[in-house]
């Protein structure tokens, strides 16, 4: 049999899923350090522009320990919510290293931003106003939306007309208008209009920011924003992004507004899913093989309450079985539906995906569940959310979260 995606990655360095859902339970994430850090320097060494700061999009996997090793290999934190910034603030970064990029905020959470001192972006007019009546004279960077749409999914483009964030080109004499009227400091401009981009769609959106760039000036970055992407489809040999490419053409880019502008300017992006979506595997277990029908299902303990974006997106992941007699399985494969065991029929990790031959007390290992996995996670159907472990540079295994408690989950109400 030819090497699994793990296998070839080493991703286990030596443990099996089995030994680890063993000690730290079903379902589980399983997170590999090498990796997390090989793609948080990925993105620090995208291009040797000096003036370059890679602020991670911590929405995407907001874990202490893991935040605390991007803050180790030089990101600074997007976030989206005081939630986020408390958390970025416990991994050890600096109001300085965080960005919050506001969508439909309270006038109390612009005050959070305000009085943190955390650069603060917001993404409409009337936001725009109600920042200026609380904070005149102050900075404030603000969000465009100049109609480049990307995205894997409908629930993820947040470019164009339908999308409910940024600024559309044409209320820029507003915007002008109320910076004016408050006396406000325009300190960068930014975007983000979906993701798990291709690479052009990627320039398409930088060249478009830059066009709305050109109607102001003395601001100090720019930020292009996030949806670099990930292959979800390894084992269809699916090539990751072309970093070279993007690397130079983004140089270029930058490059060429600095001779415009007439000044170099930092340059900002937003990566979330591709710092930590490949350091992470879902692991669970198969508990029930049925037949409805034409249909075959594996019933496993990965719900949507555990990954969510299967059913939310449609999303595809790879998923690996590991057979209950070790390693991995290498029966015939058949088509098979797996489901999870909440009580929803949208609950689903595959549906007619050709795997090996599944059976009760099989591990499956769902791949690229680091980002939007645990921090999307819920406890639906009063289900506790699963711990997380990590395997370390070195191969040793650190427990970074314990699953909930039943108590935990009661503990709230009152
Ligand atoms: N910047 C902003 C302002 C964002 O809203 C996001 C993601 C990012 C950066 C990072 O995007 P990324 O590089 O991860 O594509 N839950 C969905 C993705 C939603 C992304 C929301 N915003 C998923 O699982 O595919």
């Amino acid at each position: 049999m030819p090497p699994s995606v793990t296998q070839k990655m080493n991703f286990y360095q030596g443990h099996s899923p089995q030994e680890l859902t063993a000690a730290y339970g079903s379902p589980l994430y399983v997170y590999n350090e090498k990796i997390y850090r090989q793609r948080c320097r990925d993105m620090v060494e995208l291009t040797s522009y000096p003036h370059f700061k890679v602020n991670y999009a911590i929405k995407a996997n907001t874990n202490l320990t893991l935040l605390r090793i991007a803050k180790e290999e030089g990101l600074c934190a997007d976030i989206s919510s005081p939630g986020e910034a408390i958390a970025a603030i416990a991994a050890g970064f600096a109001p300085e290293d965080m960005f919050f990029i506001a969508n439909n905020i309270s006038a109390d959470e612009m005050q959070f931003a305000i009085e943190k001192g955390i650069a603060l972006s917001v993404d409409s007019v009337s936001q725009l106003e109600t920042y200026g009546r609380l904070n005149p004279g102050g900075e404030i960077a603000i969000r465009f939306n100049g109609g480049v749409s990307g995205g894997h999914h409908e629930n993820v483009i947040t470019g164009g007309d339908k999308t409910k964030f940024g600024i559309r080109a044409v209320y820029i004499p507003e915007v002008k208008a109320l910076l004016k009227k408050y006396n406000l400091r325009l300190i960068g401009i930014n975007h983000h209009f979906g993701s798990q981009n291709p690479e052009e769609l990627y320039l398409a959106g930088v060249e478009e920011l830059l066009s709305i760039a050109r109607h102001f000036d003395d601001f100090e970055f720019i930020d292009f924003g996030g949806g670099f992407s990930i292959p979800y489809r390894k084992q269809q040999g699916e090539a990751p992004m072309n970093l070279a490419f993007l690397s130079q053409a983004l140089t270029d880019c930058m490059e060429k507004f600095n001779a415009e502008y007439g000044k170099p300017l930092t340059y900002m992006v937003e990566p979330g899913r591709y710092i930590c979506a490949e350091s992470g595997v879902l692991l669970g277990t198969v508990h029930s093989i049925k037949q409805n029908g034409e249909t075959k299902f594996a019933g496993t303990d990965l719900g949507f309450s555990v990954l969510a974006r299967t059913t939310l997106y449609d999303a595809h992941h790879d998923i690996e079985v590991y057979s209950s007699h070790g390693g991995e399985s290498s029966n015939e494969a058949c088509l098979i539906n797996i489901v999870g065991n909440q009580c929803e029929s949208g609950d689903y990790i595959a549906k007619s995906r050709l795997l090996p031959a599944i059976s009760e007390g099989d591990i499956l290992g769902i791949l690229d569940a680091g980002a939007y996995g645990y921090s999307m996670s819920s406890q639906y159907n009063h289900r506790p959310r699963p711990a997380e472990v990590l395997i370390g540079e070195d191969g040793g295994l650190k427990q970074i979260r314990r699953r909930d408690t039943y108590e935990d989950m009661l503990a709230n109400m009152l």
